[in-house]
């Protein structure tokens, strides 16, 4: 792998009454993004925040706020996750019915733009508009909930996806049950952004915690 791997964590993971303090903490452990998961409890089975939150904690880190929405619709609220801070918003293609537009709003808003699949999603899905975007998010839980267990059938669509963008600058991040024991089996089918939740937050030491993973992933 050329560039070197990219720790996301969740803080859907955090704890929401220090959630300025977790943020720091995971920059100054050496994150590369924020992963901020935002629910809407009718996409996904559960309900997180919106764009309040981002805005009052965009000032706590420069680090990019890699925004994944599980909602649906999702396009009538690009504009405010694009104010709110973030950097890269990343919509489901199991969402809006134009996800073309949805991608084109988010670049024209000056954000880079994803694409997420569901497991039960096939890599097809997202061909018509490889040239549309910045990065491509594969789930490898069922999108709802942090503490999940890690889907293995996942790894075979994560090197389809890299064979399919070729020589596209395109970031393939991998989001679920990731862990010391299986992030490299995602980095060695080409994931080079890896989102952890409780693999980072569980423990007190997150920059260990971080650590590991890089280590792990080799
Ligand atoms: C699941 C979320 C994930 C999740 C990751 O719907 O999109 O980002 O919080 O948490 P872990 O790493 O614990 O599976
Ligand atoms: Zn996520």
């Amino acid at each position: 792998m050329a560039d070197a791997l990219k720790i996301s964590p969740s803080i859907l993971s955090a704890d929401f009454s220090k959630l300025g303090d977790e943020v720091r903490a995971i920059d100054e452990a050496g994150c590369d993004y924020v992963h901020i998961d935002v629910m809407d409890g009718h996409f996904v089975p559960n309900l997180t925040f919106g764009p309040p939150v981002i805005r009052n904690i965009r000032p706590v880190t420069e680090k990019g706020f890699d925004v994944h929405l599980m909602i649906n619709p999702a396009q009538p609220h690009l504009s405010d996750y694009a104010e709110a801070g973030a950097d890269i918003i990343t919509v489901h293609v199991e969402a809006d019915a134009d996800l073309d537009r949805s991608l084109q709003m988010i670049r024209g808003l000056g954000k880079k733009a994803g694409v997420s699949l569901n497991p039960s999603t096939p890599e097809t899905a997202i061909e018509h508009v490889i040239d549309k975007v910045d990065l491509i998010l594969v789930m490898t839980v069922n999108p709802g909930f942090s503490g999940q267990s890690f889907i293995a059938s996942q790894v075979e669509k994560i090197r389809c996806i890299k064979a399919m963008i070729g020589d596209r600058p395109i970031e393939i991040e991998v989001d679920g049950g990731i862990n010391a024991d299986n992030v490299k089996m995602v980095t060695e089918a080409g994931a080079n952004v890896v989102v952890a939740g409780n693999a980072v937050f569980s423990g007190d030491d997150y920059a260990a915690a971080i650590g590991a993973l890089r280590d792990a992933a080799g």
